[in-house]
């Protein structure tokens, strides 16, 4: 799937939050978003399955330009590419098989899912996906007795059901440990291997993007400020992307990047849940 985004842009009042975004995907590929916070990250990621609207450009799907799309078009192509939010956004009192199935709303007919009818067949495929994460035993459980990290998993679950070819991540490990956090990155990145779609996720951190990306787009007040291989990512590149004053580790070597940017917040934000 080629897709090609044209100079996307988004205003808020005068304020220009993603500004005039240009760059292609040749074939499936895992891309990590990094920037402070404010960059653009997440505007920018709404955008791209329509949460947002666009003020300018075109991401042109296999040609198509995926933002001018209306109705029933733009339906489709919003169920061709799932979204993972920070908080999981399952439904907590229900149980994790029925929080997976409801990948499938917005392909089925209101009724049906009004009265929770799902076919035996996407039970069945519910539960596979939930097998291959491993987590066929929380089947029965309801959402909110997993752990965090768990119900991240249930949240990849349910963007698969979807079959999308676009896996968008908006800071899938911003609210979980280390040890959850590396867990999540790996589904996410097995996910891209093992079934070739795209996955493309805003991430806080240099060190994530790094180590489980193959490409990262880096971006400072709603500009691109970089796009290479986690290679090409120096320390002056980093500091291009977080700005001079962010404090990164002394040694100067781009494999010691390891040391989190930002580091302060992003412990407050694993406090803070
Ligand atoms: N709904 C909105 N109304 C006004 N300003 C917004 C809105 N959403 C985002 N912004 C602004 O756009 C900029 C980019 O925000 P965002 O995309 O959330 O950045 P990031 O995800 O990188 O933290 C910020 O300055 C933010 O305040
Ligand atoms: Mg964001």
């Amino acid at each position: 799937m080629h897709i090609e985004v044209r100079g996307v842009t988004r205003r808020f009042g005068t304020a220009t939050a993603v500004d005039a975004l240009s760059f292609s995907i040749e074939r499936p590929a895992m891309i990590g978003i990094i920037g402070r916070s404010g960059a653009g990250k997440s505007t920018f990621l709404r955008m791209i399955n329509g949460m947002t609207e666009a003020s300018a450009g075109q991401i042109l799907v296999e040609g198509e330009d995926v933002l001018a799309l209306t109705g029933k078009a733009r339906r489709a192509w919003q169920s061709r590419c799932a979204m993972i939010f920070q908080q999981f956004n399952l439904v907590p009192r229900l149980d994790v098989v029925s929080n997976v199935l409801h990948g499938l709303l917005n392909r089925r007919p209101t009724l049906a899912t009004l009265f929770n009818l799902w076919s035996e067949a996407d039970i069945r495929r519910a539960i596979a996906i939930l097998d291959r994460l491993g987590l066929a035993e929380q089947a029965p459980k309801r959402a909110e007795a997993l752990s965090g990290g768990q119900q991240q998993r249930v949240a990849i679950a349910r963007a698969m059901m979807q079959e999308p070819q676009i896996i968008l991540a908006d800071e899938p490990i911003a609210s979980l440990d280390p040890m959850n956090a590396q867990i999540v990155m790996q589904t996410l990145r097995r996910i891209h291997d093992e079934d070739g779609r795209t996955v493309i996720a805003n991430l806080h951190t240099l060190d994530t993007a790094r180590r489980y990306c193959d490409r990262v787009i880096g971006m400072r007040a709603g500009r691109m400020v970089f796009d290479g291989t986690p290679d090409q990512l120096t320390l002056d590149v980093a500091r291009e992307i977080y700005g001079a004053d962010a404090s990164f580790s002394e040694a100067t070597t781009s494999t010691s990047l390891d040391v989190l940017p930002e580091g302060r917040r992003y412990e407050q934000a694993m406090l803070a849940d």
